[in-house]
């Protein structure tokens, strides 16, 4: 216990807690991506699917149990991640203030450590935004509970929505970037075999992430999908 105590007090526990934490929430995030996919199949198949997610391990687990265990364990990565940035950050400035070569090093970190703090707290934003849009139906102009399908077409027929969303994406693409990126080479992945690769493979999976969470909302603006929604 207290080499677990210890290892999180280091920097290099904080760095694996943020890259174990990242990597998580990146897998919630294909698999989200994956599964909004389907509101290309019609209402009913993407309804279902809502249905599927909400219910997952009835009538074994209460209605919601797995839900609500797994949203936990969501809210937990989201934490820890945002907590081990922040004492990283906060760790790496006090540090860089007693350096003499403060300066030069602010420079080469500044770019990417910048455009990450701030993708973080964007995707924070978003998400608060989200859950109020499509989830709880709070910020949606005619939110129905359990037909998913509807508020996903009535929400993405607004240009305002949809440059939201895809703003808040590309903050995601960037995030995920970089993140993979440093994940990879924090739990152990760098190697000079595999080096060149880390770059181009973390870039194609963002890339991928970007394409595939948009392609639904643009084809429900210009038309293509949703006609049935009144
Ligand atoms: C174009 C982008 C996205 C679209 C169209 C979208 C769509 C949706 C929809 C329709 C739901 C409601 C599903 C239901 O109630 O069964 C939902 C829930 C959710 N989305 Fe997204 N999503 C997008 C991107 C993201 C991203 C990037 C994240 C995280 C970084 C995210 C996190 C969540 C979470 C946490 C929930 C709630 C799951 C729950 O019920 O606990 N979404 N999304």
């Amino acid at each position: 216990m207290r080499r677990v105590a210890s290892l999180y007090r280091s920097s290099v526990g904080k760095k694996i807690l943020m890259a174990a934490s990242g990597l998580l929430l990146f897998g919630f995030i294909v698999g989200h991506m994956a599964g909004n996919l389907k509101l290309l199949q019609g209402a009913d198949a993407f309804n279902a699917y809502g249905v599927f997610l909400r219910e997952f391990g009835y009538p074994i687990l209460p209605k919601y149990g797995f839900l609500w265990l797994f949203r936990i364990l969501l809210l937990g990565a989201v934490v820890l991640h945002f907590v081990s940035a922040f004492q990283l950050w906060s760790a790496s400035n006090r540090a860089r203030g007693t350096s003499k070569y403060g300066k030069k090093q602010s420079l080469s970190f500044s770019y990417a450590s910048q455009t990450m703090r701030w993708g973080g707290v964007i995707l924070l934003l978003f998400i608060v935004y989200h859950l109020l849009h499509l989830t709880t139906g709070q910020a949606h102009p005619d939110f129905i509970y359990g037909d998913i399908y509807h508020n996903y077409v009535v929400a993405f027929r607004s240009p305002l929505v949809l440059g939201f969303y895809l703003l808040a994406q590309a903050a995601l693409c960037l995030h995920l970037y970089h993140g993979l990126w440093s994940a990879t080479q924090t739990l152990g992945a760098s190697h000079p075999k595999y080096n060149a690769m880390r770059r181009p493979i973390s870039l194609g999976f963002a890339v991928v992430i970007f394409v595939g969470f948009m392609i639904p909302p643009f084809l429900v603006f210009a038309g293509v999908v949703g006609g049935s929604v009144a």
